[in-house]
């Protein structure tokens, strides 16, 4: 059943997205380095204008993939200018996703979903799909904005991945968000 859905982040909005401030409240690096090892292959469902996009591909490093995927178009060019030409570029993929259907099918040992799940008009389908993606020990990672999303609706995302087969492995201390880190049950 599709939860109530929300306007996407506008594109010229995301200056908001990557800048010191959030740089500070959301240190990537630090953020994501539990997760991500070289030679990994992620992907970061709601890239937007790649705030983790990028150190996501430092971490996998030059034999790791990272799919950058998003349903605005704008987002992946804003990634696009940011690695043109540079050795990140090589370990990036751009995937424009639909509203409804992701359209992934590489096999990824991590993916995050950040400040994304409460845009998504198909939360069930989309759990659905990365669980089909991640690999036996594959880690999701889901963070949800409290400014945006009330602890029950959290709760109720959190429902729909149970269902697709994501339960919660552990958790994740994140300034302003809900955070669960989820594995394949069984
Ligand atoms: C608030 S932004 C967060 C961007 C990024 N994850 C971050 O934390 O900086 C949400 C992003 O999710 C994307 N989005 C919304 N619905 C989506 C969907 N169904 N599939 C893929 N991307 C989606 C939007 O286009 C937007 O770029």
């Amino acid at each position: 059943m599709e939860n109530a859905p929300h306007r996407v982040c506008p594109v010229e909005h995301a200056g908001g997205l990557d800048n010191r401030f959030r740089r500070w409240l959301h240190h990537p690096a630090t953020l994501l380095a539990p997760y991500v090892s070289a030679g990994m292959t992620v992907l970061d469902v709601g890239c937007g204008p790649g705030f983790f996009t990028l150190e996501l591909a430092r971490l996998v490093g030059p034999t790791g993939q990272v799919i950058a995927a998003d349903v605005q178009e704008g987002m992946l060019q804003l990634i696009r200018a940011k690695v043109d030409g540079s050795e990140l570029a090589t370990r990036i993929t751009l995937h424009r996703c639909g509203p409804k259907r992701l359209g992934v099918t590489t096999p990824v040992d991590f993916a995050l979903a950040f400040y994304m799940l409460h845009e998504v008009p198909d939360q069930a389908a989309l759990f659905t799909e990365l669980a089909a993606v991640l690999t036996p020990q594959g880690r999701l990672l889901i963070v949800e904005p409290p400014f945006h999303v009330t602890k029950s609706a959290f709760s109720a995302t959190l429902a729909r991945a149970h269902d697709a087969g994501l339960t919660p492995v552990g958790t994740a201390k994140v300034a302003l968000g809900y955070a669960v880190v989820l594995g394949k049950s069984g």
